[in-house]
């Protein structure tokens, strides 16, 4: 993460913060007013109550995430190209002498929204081990700071960790996990994405980086961990015990209220001397943005499988319940194909579906709306399917039903549509014509 930080650095493409901030409402409330000019990552150098510099939003854009796998326009078919590499194996390496022993406390306290419980960490990457075969999963969970050596921690029910724990717990044993706050950034990538349980998540990050990924023995569990990471809080999920936690501001954009959920023991917090924490703002782009990653390749590979043709990327905007299919319309019709097979591609998050042409860009949803709205009849080409259940965490039947927008040019009439440009427009650089 250091690494890509640096990079991002030295192309000036990072804002940074100098002023000391308030890890309390006003690091978030700085970070949000930023996301909504610009998808620059921040780099706050002073955070009161905390010797600890935070990143933050280092994720929160596709086309840079697309950059990071060495792809330029399709991020699904750039992801599905590295998924077809062969395997690269972790390495052992010897612990690094730029690590110490720091108390959870140390680090930057910072409370998002205005009804949290209280401080969380948003960015941290879960390391553990399936209780019989020893694979690697990784994965996000939110967790509440409760003291230097309690967090409370949201496990979905779907997820393979919320499995290991289950496993573990069935035996009456604790499950030893490594969250990491500033991992290499293909471990961030492949924490978020849906890959099998059988399949290693390390593997899949090492091919993401393309080398074999550097790990160090962690000092209080029989995990390791990438080397390079920023700070690792090792600990125990513990069997049979779930205290209340929340409420927390959660990414659909309201709060999700206090409910009983796993504790996590912590037995040691290990930094890089200079370390810099990792805070993500959830709901916020670079959580979408990660969220979507997860979506998006698996409705892109279900649209490969069912061999739909002319498929370019798949996007989640303006979130991860709406998903937006960007196609080279090959035939009458096609537009709605592809959108009933992404519709059954995923039953927890497809409440739309939207279908559009390879000139639109399907990382805006202004765009993608404009295309619905100028590019044909809005009653025909609109798909309403009732009572279809959505997202699992909904008793009041909220996620029900499905919309399906085939928002793409009438089949045959492209040129009637052709969109207008201004040569030249994309290279201009304005600070060579604005005074200030
Ligand atoms: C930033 C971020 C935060 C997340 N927070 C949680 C969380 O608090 N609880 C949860 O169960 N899942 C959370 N998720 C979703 C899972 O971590 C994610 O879907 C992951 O791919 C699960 O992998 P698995 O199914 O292989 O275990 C989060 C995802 C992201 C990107």
């Amino acid at each position: 993460m250091r690494r890509y930080l640096d990079t991002l650095l030295a192309a000036n493409r990072v804002r940074i913060v100098e002023r000391e901030v308030s890890g309390q409402f006003e690091l978030a409330a700085v970070t949000q007013a930023s996301q909504r000019e610009s998808d620059a990552p921040l780099l706050f150098r002073r955070v009161s109550g905390s010797r600890y510099p935070v990143m933050t939003n280092i994720f929160g854009s596709r086309p840079r995430l697309t950059k990071m796998l060495g792809g330029n326009t399709s991020f699904c078919k750039r992801w599905m190209e590295i998924m077809a590499t062969p395997v690269i194996a972790p390495v052992d390496v010897a612990e690094p002498n730029d690590l110490e022993e720091i108390r959870l406390s140390d680090l930057p306290p910072v409370t998002y929204f205005e009804l949290d419980a209280g401080p969380y960490l948003t960015a941290g990457v879960y390391l553990a081990n399936e209780p019989d075969t020893r694979v690697p999963n990784l994965s996000f969970h939110r967790a509440q700071i409760i003291s230097d050596t309690e967090l409370r921690v949201r496990l979905g029910g779907p997820h393979d960790l919320t499995r290991y724990q289950a496993k573990a717990e069935a035996r009456g044993e604790a499950l030893e996990v490594a969250i990491m706050l500033g991992p290499p950034p293909e471990l961030v990538l492949a924490a978020a994405a849906p890959i099998p349980y059988e399949e290693s998540e390390l593997e899949v990050a090492g091919r993401l980086a393309g080398r074999p990924l550097q790990m160090r023995r962690c000092r209080t569990v029989a995990l390791s961990v990438p080397a390079e990471t920023e700070i690792v809080i090792e600990g125990r999920l513990l069997p049979n015990v779930r205290r209340p936690e929340g409420p927390f501001g959660e990414f659909l954009g309201s709060y999700v209220p206090v409910g009983d959920n796993h504790v996590l023991e912590i037995s040691a917090v290990i930094a890089r001397r200079d370390a810099i924490y990792h805070a993500l703002v959830c709901g916020s782009p670079e959580d979408l943005r990660l969220l979507e990653l997860s979506v998006a390749t698996r409705v892109y590979q279900a649209l490969l499988a069912a061999k739909q043709r002319g498929i370019i990327d798949v996007a989640c905007t303006p979130n991860i319940l709406s998903t937006v299919v960007q196609i080279d319309q090959l035939y009458e019709g096609h537009a709605r194909q592809v959108m009933l097979t992404a519709m059954g591609a995923n039953h927890d998050y497809n409440k739309s579906v939207l279908v559009v042409d390879d000139d639109v860009d399907i990382n805006d949803f202004d765009d993608v709306w404009w295309a619905y709205l100028t590019r044909g009849r809005a009653d025909a080409r609109a798909l309403v399917v009732p009572d279809v259940p959505g997202f699992y965490r909904d008793p009041k039947k909220d996620f029900f039903g499905r919309l399906g927008i085939d928002a793409t040019v009438p089949f045959g009439r492209k040129d009637e549509f052709l969109r207008k440009r201004i040569p030249g427009a994309e290279a201009i650089d304005l600070g060579h014509y604005l005074a200030r």
